[in-house]
């Protein structure tokens, strides 16, 4: 049994024999390499061919860099940056930069913008702190973590000297492609390989997350059982109408083709948000083509209702909900007595936040649809490495059978490219001159 519940009673779906059948077909796909971008399923049973050796060589690597450096930068854009951003997130004390004592180093992000501001400013804050940093890129080109990357270097070598900044840089790539392989081998940096069959945006439980998890004292070890927990619950072998990865997708195929073409992730977690960031990928880039795809939008609440609650609950009706519901909070925070009461909220005296938290999600549910937004919802019993581990698993197999339900490849990226073809004409890089002059004329 897994520790993740799929709620669909509210979704107004009734799911058909057709509907399992198709998704049965998708979810074959996947496990016999038959579909479109069949060379990018490597993750498909990723979480059960990570053995102990491998999860030793990343916890060993960890290791060092936790024991050199009080900061972590860790370098990389999309999939090489959105996995290990939203689990440290949801793992880590919301408030944790105002401890004194860090009982982990912090983990920072940088190349995932060109900001010259972000960038200045990481280096300046981190000037006081001993200094690591994880790249990553899978295809070793991609040019906001080398300029990224090509900056902190810099200052490591002059900070520590080349041999010990080699020691405190580690390359995550390809076994043997791209500038950044060239680049790490030349200057003898630890390195670890993504494999070839693993996409960017599916690969959170490579060395790409894990280690900087690692670093940040996340237990890999219980992430990835979580995943490989999920990995046996959607196998290919278990009847689909208990497979909830495929109940998910078969939904949302039927809320697009009903005219629900937005999809928001909503937690009352903000410690979810970047949960929601590294899906938005997930699913954008994996659905968002040949004019097609749900658009994956999110919220955090109950924050956003009262910023985004007036259009959901009144704007233009093509937008469906998914809401991540954690059932069990960490701490336990009571509503106090108030003797004036002037607030009048003594009516909730005793009342845990969570059980207020829980009234607001179950009421804002009622309203939403009411207002003609269906919903799913996914309950995780509480914010740990196993419920991630499930849900990490869970939201990429839902989204291959998704894809291929859809109708599309849901592993390229073909969109991606046509800013980068822009951004290299404008700024002159060798071998886009005839680019240059038409895009400048353009502007
Ligand atoms: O999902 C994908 O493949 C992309 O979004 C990549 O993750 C992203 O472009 C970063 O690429 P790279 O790791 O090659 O630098």
């Amino acid at each position: 049994m897994s520790l993740i519940k799929l709620d669909i009673a509210k979704s107004g779906v009734n799911i058909t024999e057709a509907m399992l059948a198709e998704a049965k077909a998708a979810n074959t796909l996947l496990h016999t390499g038959e579909g479109a971008g069949n060379d990018f399923l490597g993750w498909v049973n990723l979480p059960s061919s990570i053995d102990a050796e491998q999860i030793a060589a990343i916890e060993a690597q960890a290791a060092k860099l936790r024991e050199k450096a009080e900061v972590v930068i860790c370098i990389g854009i999309g999939g090489s940056y959105l996995g290990a951003k939203a689990v440290i997130e949801a793992m880590s004390n919301s408030f944790e930069f105002l401890k004194k004592q860090h009982e982990n180093p912090t983990v920072v992000f940088a190349g995932q913008n060109i900001s010259e501001d972000y960038t200045r400013e990481l280096l300046e804050a981190t000037k006081d702190y001993s200094v690591a940093a994880i790249v990553i890129s899978k295809s070793g080109t991609t040019t906001e973590p080398a300029i990224a990357f090509r900056l902190i270097k810099a200052e490591l070598e002059q900070r520590y000297g080349k041999a010990e900044a080699a020691e405190r840089i580690v390359a995550i790539t390809d076994k043997a492609r791209g500038a950044l392989k060239t680049l790490a081998t030349n200057e003898g940096y630890p390195t670890f390989v993504i494999p070839d069959d693993v996409g960017g945006r599916f690969s959170v439980l490579t060395p790409v997350g894990l280690l900087p998890l690692a670093v940040a004292g996340v237990d890999i070890k219980a992430l990835v059982a979580g995943a490989q927990a999920m990995e046996k619950e959607c196998g290919a072998d278990v009847a689909i109408e208990q497979n909830l990865a495929a109940q998910y997708a078969i939904v949302r195929n039927e809320f697009y083709k009903a005219g629900k073409k937005i999809e928001i992730l909503g937690s009352y977690e903000p410690k979810l948000l970047y949960v929601a960031e590294w899906w938005k990928q997930l699913y954008g880039e994996s659905e968002g083509k040949d004019g097609l795809g749900i658009f994956p939008a999110s919220v955090t609440l109950t924050a956003d209702l009262h910023s985004m609650g007036q259009y959901i609950q009144e704007g233009e009706r093509t937008l469906f909900e998914t809401i991540i519901s954690v059932a069990n909070a960490k701490y336990d925070v009571k509503v106090e007595s108030d003797e004036a009461n002037l607030d009048g909220l003594n009516f909730l005296t005793g009342k845990r936040l969570s059980e207020i938290n829980k009234m607001a999600e179950l009421g804002v549910q009622l309203a939403h649809l009411d207002g003609g937004v269906p919903q799913m919802r996914i309950e995780i019993p509480a914010i740990n490495e196993a419920a991630l581990g499930e849900l990490i698993y869970f939201f990429e197999k839902a989204c291959g059978i998704s894809g291929y339900i859809l109708g599309v490849n849901p592993f390229n990226q073909p969109g991606v490219e046509a800013y980068k073809k822009n951004m290299f004409a404008l700024l002159d890089k060798p071998g886009y001159e005839e680019e240059s002059k038409a895009i400048k004329a353009r502007l």
